[in-house]
């Protein structure tokens, strides 16, 4: 069972410029809520217990956002406002934290969870990757393949062939309910090898942390998730799971407007 999360918060968000010197990209707001609470009530929708979200010095606000207010609470009666009460709601989950020093990399980022993940399958959920979907949410529907295979499963979706340099994207062979990713190519400049690129979701065994530990340095100084997999494809079948649902990147800003009016009438 997948009780356990991780959500790496501790970038720098750069093309969210200049929005984000000030305001981390985690926390844009979807209608009246920020980004990021979405993505816990997503990891709460699909079973997760736990999650730890991995912050970095100038992001507070992610600490503040899902601490109890108290103040505000004991105003709104004061006041007579029960009734609003409600917009102070947080998902119903346990929520850790761990600092980034640096942002080295996603990698590195989820390696700052191995002791809160223990001996245990887990979730990962990129917060600025989301996907709208009338069935189970993105999350879920990994784990439903992860329970049936015991395997390592990684978030696909079909990309334009010119979008492709952007993502890491996978070869891999068709099974019944899901793929057999066979190798992985991170942001391929010519012939990507499919149109299956990697989107912010997925189920890892502990087994990856070994991997992340061994993976060096790649040329802008950052630790690659897409290193580890590819350590962790020699030793062990991971499978990928195309998404359904439409996916917003909130890092696009006009997948982002388009985002934030879909939510505004939720
Ligand atoms: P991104 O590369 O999309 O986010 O990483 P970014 O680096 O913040 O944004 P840009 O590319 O500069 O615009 C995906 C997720 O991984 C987190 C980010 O916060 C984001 O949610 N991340 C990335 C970390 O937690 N640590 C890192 O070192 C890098």
């Amino acid at each position: 069972m997948v009780r356990k999360a991780i959500i790496p918060a501790a970038g720098y968000g750069t093309r969210n410029l200049p929005i984000t010197k000030a305001i981390p990209k985690e926390m844009l707001p979807l209608g009246l809520k920020p980004a990021i609470h979405y993505i816990v009530e997503e990891a709460v929708q699909s079973g997760i217990e736990q999650v730890l979200i991995v912050t970095s010095k100038s992001k507070s606000s992610i600490l503040d956002y899902f601490d109890h207010s108290m103040e505000l609470e004991a105003l709104l009666r004061s006041k007579n406002k029960e009734y609003m009460l409600k917009h102070l709601e947080l998902p119903k989950i346990r929520v850790f934290f761990i600092r980034q020093p640096y942002a080295k990399g996603l990698g590195d980022a989820i390696l700052l969870g191995k002791e809160f993940v223990g001996n245990e399958p887990f979730g990962v959920l990129l917060p600025d990757d989301f996907v709208i979907s009338n069935q189970a949410p993105a999350l879920k529907q990994l784990m439903d393949v992860f329970k049936e295979t015991n395997r390592d499963v990684i978030g696909l979706k079909q990309v334009k062939q010119d979008q492709l340099k952007n993502y890491g994207v996978i070869k891999g062979s068709n099974k019944a309910n899901h793929i057999e990713i066979e190798n992985i190519v991170e942001k391929p400049k010519n012939d990507p090898p499919s149109n299956l690129a990697v989107i912010g979701r997925y189920i890892f065994t502990p087994e990856i942390f070994k991997c992340l530990e061994d993976v060096e340095e790649g040329v802008d100084g950052e630790i690659q998730l897409t290193d580890a997999i590819k350590g962790l494809l020699g030793t062990q079948s991971i499978y990928g799971k195309i998404i359904s649902g439409d996916r917003y990147d909130i890092g696009i800003l006009e997948e982002y407007v388009e985002l934030m009016n879909i939510m505004s009438k939720k």
